[in-house]
């Protein structure tokens, strides 16, 4: 009696099956959870955000014009406008703070910073790594208190 093709495969074991079907649940729940962070970041609004990490562009671009010995007002003052005019933006990026007395505090301690910035250019690279560090100490004076 020749024996059946059924009866020569060998037979998988229940925990192969189950293994198998954990995977396959692993697997879709993992998609589940990418395609659900993804509608949540794309929900969230990202102007805040936006605003910190555009100073924060406009800020390291100082320290690489330092460094590479690029100091005349063309290459700075257009960092400095731009973080001048990023900072009005402060209260609306956070209006749920807009209110508070400090943050408004120190919002206007870094426009003021700017200004001054703005109103007596540096002159030379010396200059421009101190204004850098000046305004690095107002972002760092409300994320003490704030993020
Ligand atoms: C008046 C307050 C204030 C000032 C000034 C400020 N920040 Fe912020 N920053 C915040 C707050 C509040 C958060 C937290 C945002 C959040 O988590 O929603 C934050 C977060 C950030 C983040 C992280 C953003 C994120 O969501 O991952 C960066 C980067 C940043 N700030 C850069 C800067 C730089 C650079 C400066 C200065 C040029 C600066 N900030 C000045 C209030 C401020």
């Amino acid at each position: 009696m020749s024996t059946t093709p059924d009866q020569a495969r060998p037979k998988s074991s229940a925990f192969g099956r189950y293994f198998f079907v954990f995977l396959l649940g692993a697997a879709l729940g993992a998609i589940g959870l990418v395609a659900a962070l993804n509608s949540w970041n794309a929900r969230k609004d990202h102007f805040p955000e936006g605003v910190m990490y555009v100073q924060e562009w406009h800020l390291k671009q100082l320290g690489v014009k330092a460094t590479a010995n690029h100091c005349n007002a063309t290459d700075i003052i257009p960092h400095l406008k731009g973080l001048r005019t990023l900072s009005d933006d402060l209260e609306r990026a956070f209006p749920d703070l807009s209110d508070d007395e400090r943050f408004v505090k120190q919002a206007s301690g870094m426009r003021a910073t700017l200004d001054g910035a703005l109103s007596a250019p540096p002159i030379n690279c010396e200059g421009v790594n101190a204004v850098a560090a000046k305004i690095g100490e107002s972002c760092k004076g409300c994320h003490q208190d704030f993020r």
